[in-house]
Parts: structure tokens; C-alpha cells; sequence
């Protein structure tokens, strides 16, 4: 059975004391809510690179084993001249195990490209990061009914050279562009129209086990009262939740949607 996950990216947000607070209150509203994740399903959480170890270290503590510390990019290279970044192996040398590469900030902001993306991607696979790559859409793009093409390029030129065996450690997230932050959501039927066309065409590339194994998250303003909507469609395998992940209740809100 595929991986079910709900992911939080905190994005550039949260001092650590207030971080620390997310983590504690997180941990607390889990037990509270009774929530015990199945085999099949997965929190995780990505806070910024300068909190990772103390998050782990604080979950140690609590005994909080239910949610993942994940990292919302790392650099192409191992080591080297490159001032302010972070490697793969630097994050797996913190005992992180997820890394959020290809989404559409570090794109526009960052000037990331699929070609970049590649590289990463092939990195931090090499250094044994499982990696949850995004993709999607603007809105000009969808309104020319090109979102199936720009997403199967996405896909083509940063994800489809790999191996069965390293596609196994990657999760794509769909994240249209237009959603994200925006208050506007997909409609379920959105989702899964996308979600059900990139299953086919990992089907195509490699095989149906390969296409029905893969999990994909959707993410774009994603919030505990559409998230029964989109989770329970066929093709929609959890969520990466920006703005509902900055609260612990709403974050919950969502985790508990989770199928
Ligand atoms: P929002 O949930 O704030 O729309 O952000 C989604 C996102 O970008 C997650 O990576």
C-alpha cells in the first residue's frame, strides 16, 4: 500500500522559541486527538534548516515518535565554495530523511529550473534522501489549458531520468501555483483530474506497480475543512500544507483527514 503523508513547510517562518512551541503543542494536540498513525501513514514536519536538529532532539525528548523533521531544500553539490547553502549529506549527517525540493517559491524566487532541479534531485537521492518534489502550475498556464503539458515537462526534465529503484524514493507533490497561499483550493475533482494524469504518466515511463506505489501529495491552501475532500479522492495520497502547518490545530485538523 502506498505511503500516506501529510507534510507541514513551515516556509521562512517561526523564531525558535516559537517553533520549539509548534513542536510541543503539536506533539500534545496528536495525544490529545488520540491519533496513532498507521503502518501506511506519515507526518512529517520541515522547519527551516537552523531548527532540524534541535526539533529532533526536542521530539527525542518528549518521546513524540509520530512526527517527522524534514528539510525544505539542500544545494546540488556535497561541499564546497558555496556560501550559505546546505548538502544533502550535511542533512543526512542530522539523521533528516526528507527533503522538499522543486517548489514553485524556490523556482520563482530562487530562480530554480528543471535542470537545477535535476541535479538536486540526483543528489540528494545519491546521499539517501527521500525527496518530495514539487510541481504545478500558474494560473495563465491552466487558463490555456496547458497545466497537463507544463507538468509532464516539469516531470520530464527534472524526475523521469531516474531508476525504478530511485523513483521509489521520491513523492511528488502537485502544487498549483495559483492555490498556494491564496485561500484558493483545487476542487477535489481538480486534484484529482492532475493527480490520476501524473499516475499515468509514471505508468507510462515505468511501469503500473511503479505509477500505483508513488505517492502524491496535493498542496495549495489546504486547510482541516477541505481535506476530507481532496484525501479522499482515489488519487490524492495526503497533502503539503503551508499556512494550516503554522498552527497545531489546524495542522491536526487536517493530519486527522488523513486515509
Ligand atoms: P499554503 O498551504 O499556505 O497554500 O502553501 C502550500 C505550500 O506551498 C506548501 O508547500
Amino acid at each position: 500500500m502506498r505511503k500516506k503523508i501529510v507534510a507541514g513547510n513551515w516556509k521562512m517562518n517561526k523564531n525558535l522559541n516559537e517553533a520549539l512551541e509548534l513542536g510541543a503543542t503539536l506533539s500534545q494536540a496528536l495525544k490529545n486527538n488520540a491519533i496513532s498513525l498507521q503502518a501506511h501513514q506519515e507526518v512529517v514536519i520541515c522547519p527551516p534548516y537552523i531548527y532540524l536538529l534541535k526539533l529532533k532532539d526536542f521530539f527525542r525528548v518528549l518521546g513524540e515518535k509520530q512526527i517527522q523533521v524534514g528539510a525544505q531544500n539542500c544545494h546540488f553539490k556535497d561541499a564546497g565554495a558555496y556560501t550559505g547553502e546546505i548538502s544533502a549529506s550535511m542533512l543526512k549527517s542530522l539523521e533528516i530523511d526528507t527533503v522538499i525540493l522543486g517548489h514553485s517559491e524556490r523556482r520563482t524566487y530562487f530562480k530554480e529550473d528543471n535542470a537545477l532541479l535535476k541535479a538536486k534531485l540526483d543528489h540528494a537521492l545519491a546521499n539517501g534522501l527521500r525527496v518530495i518534489f514539487c510541481c504545478g502550475e500558474t494560473l495563465a498556464i491552466r487558463e490555456t489549458k496547458e497545466h497537463f503539458n507544463f507538468v509532464a515537462q516539469q516531470l520530464q526534465e527534472s524526475v523521469f531520468h531516474l531508476s525504478a529503484e530511485q523513483m521509489a524514493q521520491v513523492v511528488i507533490a502537485y502544487e498549483p501555483i495559483w492555490a498556494i497561499g491564496t485561500g484558493v483550493t483545487a476542487a477535489p475533482e481538480q486534484a484529482e483530474e492532475i493527480h490520476a494524469h501524473i499516475r499515468q504518466l509514471l505508468a507510462k515511463q515505468y511501469d503500473a506497480t511503479l505509477a500505483d506505489n508513488t505517492t502524491i501529495l496535493y498542496g495549495g491552501s489546504c486547510k482541516p475543512t477541505n481535506a476530507d475532500a481532496l484525501f479522499s479522492q482515489p488519487n490524492v495520497d495526503g497533502g503539503l500544507i503551508g499556512g494550516a502547518a503554522l498552527k497545531a490545530d489546524s495542522f491536526v485538523g487536517i493530519i486527522e483527514h488523513l486515509r
